[in-house]
């Protein structure tokens, strides 16, 4: 080798070596202290605007988690889902006159605007008020990474593809959440987020009278809850009355959702098969129900890790997308 050939080897690898460590920085971005000089009070601000967003209506401590769930699995952690832009995520099945909550974020970003103009993103602000919601619902907390920052465009297929439906199968949830780097566990902790908030008649109708083609309701949905729903959700309905996923604590973090799952009270089909098929058995969401269900502290503990694992789907850092000044648009 040629003295010019082996400087040359030499300075490629050195480059080699350079774009892999560049790589790992980018992923390890995201840390807890991102805004301590930028914006000391985020977090407080954060916390004051979610706590006054409950008190006026308890159920947005639901609505805001579920925006961080639905707004991580398309196209990352990134705020598209809040883009008011033509082919919005917000416009997509999953989202449309179900998704809430925008107004709250709206309150948010502005006050901490006031504090720190041009600094926070949207999605990170988001990822903060997702676990406060569960915090301030007597759930569990966990340290937000932070880092993020907002995409420029929203991705409409993304929502109508990658989100999870009720009427899906455990295999094809489980393979969504496997898209975005989510496992099994992760799959039955999160789902444990349905121990807050409301589903409409439309998510869960099926299961009521003629499920599957059956002529019959769904043999695996408890009896008592059956009849309760048939009544809510009549066959002449419009399916827009709300039932609560957990019945006896609609508003507390706790892990009575497994509990449910165990009595056949789960609210969505997607719910009760990961107890009740049997897939919930060969791809082991069963055993994990009867876990949580039993154990409190390791449900929590286990749903604080899988959100922080959520939170860091493909989040946009460094100069990739920018810090929006208002959540719902780009920056002109
Ligand atoms: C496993 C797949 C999932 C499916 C199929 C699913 C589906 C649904 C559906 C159909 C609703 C009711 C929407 C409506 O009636 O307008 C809902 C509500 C909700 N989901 Fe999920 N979800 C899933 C996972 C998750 C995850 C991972 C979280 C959060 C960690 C979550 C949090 C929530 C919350 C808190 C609500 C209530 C929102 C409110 O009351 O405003 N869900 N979900």
């Amino acid at each position: 080798m040629t003295r010019s050939s082996i400087t040359f080897s030499r300075r490629y690898s050195l480059l080699m070596i350079m774009f892999f460590a560049l790589c790992l920085v980018a992923k390890a971005q995201l840390r807890t202290d991102f805004y301590q000089a930028t914006c000391p009070d985020l977090l407080k601000i954060v916390r004051r605007e979610v706590q006054s967003a409950i008190k006026t209506e308890m159920r947005m401590a639901a609505s805001l988690l579920r925006l961080h769930f639905h707004d991580c699995f398309v196209n990352g952690c990134d705020a598209s889902l809040l883009l008011d832009v033509t082919d919005s995520e917000k416009a997509a099945a999953p989202n449309l006159n179900s998704a809430r909550g925008f107004e709250v974020l709206d309150r948010i970003k502005s006050s901490v605007e006031s504090a720190c103009s041009g600094v926070v993103s949207c999605a990170d602000i988001l990822a903060i008020a997702a676990r406060d919601s569960v915090v301030l619902s007597g759930g569990t907390s966990w340290k937000v990474l932070l880092g993020r920052r907002d995409g420029l465009v929203a991705n409409q297929t993304g929502a109508n593809n990658g989100l999870p439906s009720p009427f899906e199968t455990l295999d094809v949830i489980i393979s969504k959440f496997a898209t975005v780097g989510l496992d099994v566990k992760d799959v039955v902790s999160l789902s444990g987020g349905h121990t807050i908030g409301l589903a409409k008649c439309s998510t869960f109708s099926n299961r009521l009278f003629n499920f599957s083609g059956t002529g019959s309701p769904d043999s695996t949905l408890n009896q008592s809850m059956l009849t309760d729903l048939q009544n809510l959700c009549p066959l002449t309905g419009d399916g827009s009355n709300t039932a609560p996923f957990d019945r006896n604590s609609a508003d507390l973090f706790d892990n009575h959702y497994f509990q449910n799952l165990i009595n056949g009270k789960g609210l969505l089909g997607s719910d009760q098969i990961l107890f009740s098929s049997d897939a919930a058995v060969t791809t082991n969401t069963k055993s994990l129900v009867l876990s949580y269900s039993s154990n409190s502290r390791l449900f929590l503990s286990d749903f604080a890790d899988s959100m922080v694992k959520m939170g860091n789907i493909s989040p946009l850092t460094g100069s990739a997308g920018e810090i929006r000044k208002n959540c719902r648009l780009v920056n002109s």
